[in-house]
């Protein structure tokens, strides 16, 4: 018998390459579990649920009143109760569909109905800001002001800072540049005084005349910005 029939009768078998086919699909089944469980969004969750534990354990130790307690517990069970999930705010009339929320638990509605949590560290953060109290995220969800990309659950995707995405997360005064979406009284200082950044930039691009080369609505001269 010849190399080459022996390798085919006795080793490249069909039963052998059945099983060999049978080891390489157990180890891609477990390779995709190991890379389910470590997606980026779901150490974020264990971590918000970890510390809330924490939290809350320590508030149940220290109640001085048993009323004070039972408020604890019961947010204590919400927390426990929690699997880790994808979440996501609906607001269909503004067609926004914001998987935010899924790292930022901060600012989900069932979890910190005062969209409010003591942690500073991102993406857990909710400082209580004037502009969130007056947007309810249930009704405004996220991207309408931050814009980014709604539907992803990566960091990068997520706040849009990926190519082909072509708006990134605003932040800071960045923001304000939304706000003209549905305001209309940007310009009035009492009225809004959340948009003074808004109005520098609107001076400056008057007073050094941008305008000659740039177009807003349609007026204005042919930019590559247009
Ligand atoms: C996969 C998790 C994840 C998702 C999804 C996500 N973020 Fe973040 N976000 C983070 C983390 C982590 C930080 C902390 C800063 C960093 O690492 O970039 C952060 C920071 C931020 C900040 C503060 C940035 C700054 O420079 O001050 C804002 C605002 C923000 N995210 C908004 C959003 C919005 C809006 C969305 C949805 C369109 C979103 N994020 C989706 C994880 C996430
Ligand atoms: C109506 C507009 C609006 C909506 C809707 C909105 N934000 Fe904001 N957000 C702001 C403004 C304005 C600031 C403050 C920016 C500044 O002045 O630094 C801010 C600040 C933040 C910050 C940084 C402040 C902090 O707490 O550390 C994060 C994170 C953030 N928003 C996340 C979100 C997420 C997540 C959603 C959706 C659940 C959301 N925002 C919805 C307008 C909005
Ligand atoms: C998607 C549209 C939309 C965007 C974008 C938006 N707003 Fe609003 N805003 C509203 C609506 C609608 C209300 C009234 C809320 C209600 O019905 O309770 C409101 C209310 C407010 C109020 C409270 C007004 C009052 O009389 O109580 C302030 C202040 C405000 N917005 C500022 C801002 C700022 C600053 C931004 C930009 C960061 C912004 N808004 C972005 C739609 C929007
Ligand atoms: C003489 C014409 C002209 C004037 C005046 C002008 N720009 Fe531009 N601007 C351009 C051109 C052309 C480009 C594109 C440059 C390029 O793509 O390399 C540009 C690019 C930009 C960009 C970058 C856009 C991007 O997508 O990266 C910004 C922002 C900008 N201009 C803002 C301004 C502001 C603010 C003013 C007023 C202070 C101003 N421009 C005045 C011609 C002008």
């Amino acid at each position: 018998m010849n190399l080459k029939d022996l390798l085919f009768t006795r080793y490249l078998t069909l039963r052998n390459l059945f099983i060999a086919g049978n080891f390489v699909l157990l180890f891609l089944l477990g390779a995709a579990i190991v890379k389910d469980q470590n997606r980026e969004w779901k150490k974020y969750q264990r971590d918000f649920y970890r510390m809330e534990k924490a939290r809350l354990q320590s508030e149940i130790d220290q109640a001085t009143t048993e009323e004070d307690r039972q408020v604890h517990v019961k947010q204590l069970a919400l927390v426990k109760s929690q699997s880790v999930k994808l979440r996501q705010l609906m607001a269909p009339a503004l067609d926004r569909y914001d998987r935010c929320i899924t790292c930022h638990l901060g600012y989900d509605p069932v979890l910190s109905p005062t969209t409010q949590t003591s942690y500073t560290n991102h993406p857990f953060s909710a400082t209580p800001h004037s502009v969130h109290k007056a947007h309810p995220v249930e009704r405004f969800a996220c991207t309408v002001c931050h814009e980014g990309q709604g539907l992803a659950t990566t960091v990068a995707d997520g706040h849009g800072r990926v190519k082909h995405w072509d708006k990134p997360l605003r932040t800071g005064a960045y923001i304000q540049s939304s706000c003209a979406k549905c305001h209309s009284n940007l310009y009035d200082e009492k009225s809004m005084p959340q948009t003074a950044a808004w109005r520098r930039g609107e001076a400056i691009f008057v007073e050094k005349g941008c305008i000659g080369c740039h177009q807003i609505r349609g007026q204005g001269g042919r930019s590559p910005l247009i």
